[in-house]
């Protein structure tokens, strides 16, 4: 018999890592890598959210809180949906946890039963379906085409659902293709939503403010309050206020879901870092100011992005609405062979090629449940970014 679990057996490590661990290694063995796999921001968190923590630990916040959030964490939470999302929540409604991450985990935990199914369109955030399969669930993966911008259809949506469905998982606008429903788009959603009862949906907001051009972006809840007491509306300051390090995600939901999820934290990690619940008291309650400043930076760097990758013969890349991502598509150099002598039959063989030929590091797009495409972050540097597409555009034109 195994000493691991079996649970363990179900769930593979993620890819994103692995990406980056690869990449950490061929730069210590002294190769000129340019890593366009990380999902965070290159910014510096604000300073005015770096003093309120400063702050925090000066006036001794250094001790166990509440197990999911200090009342006044939960009351800027509150007045943040109310602001942002229309949505009236109170704070028995919130819970805060550890980064989004642990919010989406403790409510999967906190629900799933054998055999309960989650409906997750592809592509997908690589965690979603290992977490349901942590949790004992079944994935119910509902591919969603280019053609469509990435984006679920509702005959799509419609399909994937069954007696056994617990949850939808929404995810917009996305990681890894930046790709953001449309009110009308997100209202076709609710709607087949609307005719299946048994199913909530969870949405994760965590791009929400990452948002260009004239995309305005909607949250389930917001678009059809009849779904209020059956949605979970997740969300975190890791990515907008480039606070990844920090660990804060949060959720608004019914109260005996909230009470569920606190039930699984308070017998796991306990509450989230004291410190860290100040700073994110800052970020949602201080000036919002530096997120278009931000969000320029990433509109430019996205175009640019987009633009080199366009000029590629064989491969099509979409112009996302959101988030820092881009899921172009290389449908069109699957059998070609690299210089290197590296056979193109996947994307995985693409990703990896590119990485030991080029020194440039993107995450392949079976991780993320739809191939043949890479992701690419742009939050990173222009003359990264710049010099990565240029060796991009070198490699695929040394392809034969
Ligand atoms: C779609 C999505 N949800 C949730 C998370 C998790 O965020 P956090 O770092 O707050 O745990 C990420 C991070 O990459 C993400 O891309």
């Amino acid at each position: 018999m195994s000493f691991l679990s079996e649970t363990l057996s179900r769930v593979k490590p993620s890819p994103t890592i692995a990406v980056t661990t690869k990449a950490a290694e061929l730069r210590a063995a002294g190769k000129d890598v340019i890593g366009l796999g990380a999902g965070e921001p290159d910014f510096d968190t604000p300073q005015n959210i770096k003093d309120a923590a400063v702050a925090a630990i000066a006036a001794g916040k250094t001790k166990y809180t509440p197990v999911d959030g200090i009342p006044e964490l939960k009351q800027a939470i509150c007045a943040k949906l109310e602001r942002d999302n229309g949505l009236s929540y109170t704070p028995a409604q919130v819970s805060v946890g550890t980064g989004g991450k642990q919010i989406l985990y403790n409510a999967l935990m906190a629900t799933l039963n054998e055999g309960d199914e989650v409906v997750i369109p592809a592509p997908y955030w690589v965690s979603y379906p290992d977490m349901v399969l942590l949790a004992g669930g079944i994935p119910v993966i509902a591919a969603a085409t280019l053609e469509n911008s990435f984006k679920l259809t509702p005959e799509q949506l419609e399909a994937a659902i069954t007696p056994n469905t617990k949850w939808l998982i929404f995810n917009s606008p996305s990681n890894p293709t930046g790709a953001g429903y449309s009110r009308d788009e997100l209202k076709a959603l609710t709607d087949v939503l609307m005719r299946h009862p048994h199913v909530w949906v969870m949405t994760d907001d965590m791009y929400e403010h990452l948002a260009y051009d004239d995309f305005e972006f909607c949250t389930p809840a917001e678009i059809e309050p009849a779904l209020y007491d059956r949605t979970l509306t997740c969300n975190g300051v890791s990515k907008a206020y480039a606070m990844t390090g920090w660990r804060i995600g949060y959720a608004a939901g019914p109260v005996e879901l909230i009470a569920a999820m606190r039930k699984i934290q308070s017998q796991s990690t306990s509450n989230p870092c004291s410190v860290s619940q100040w700073a994110a008291i800052e970020a949602l309650n201080g000036t919002q100011d530096f997120l278009p400043t931000n969000n320029e930076i990433f509109k430019r760097r996205r175009d640019l992005v987009v633009s080199m990758l366009s000029e590629i013969d064989g491969i099509t890349c979409p112009v996302p609405e959101g988030a820092f991502y881009v899921y172009p598509s290389i449908a069109g150099l699957i059998g070609k062979t690299s210089k290197g002598g590296a056979k193109i039959d996947s994307d995985e063989a693409f990703a990896t090629a590119l990485l030991e030929e080029t020194g440039v590091a993107v995450v392949f797009g079976a991780a993320f449940g739809l191939s043949p495409n890479f992701r690419v972050s742009y939050a990173t540097s222009d003359e990264n970014l710049k010099e990565a597409c240029t060796r991009i555009q070198t490699f695929c034109a040394g392809l034969s």
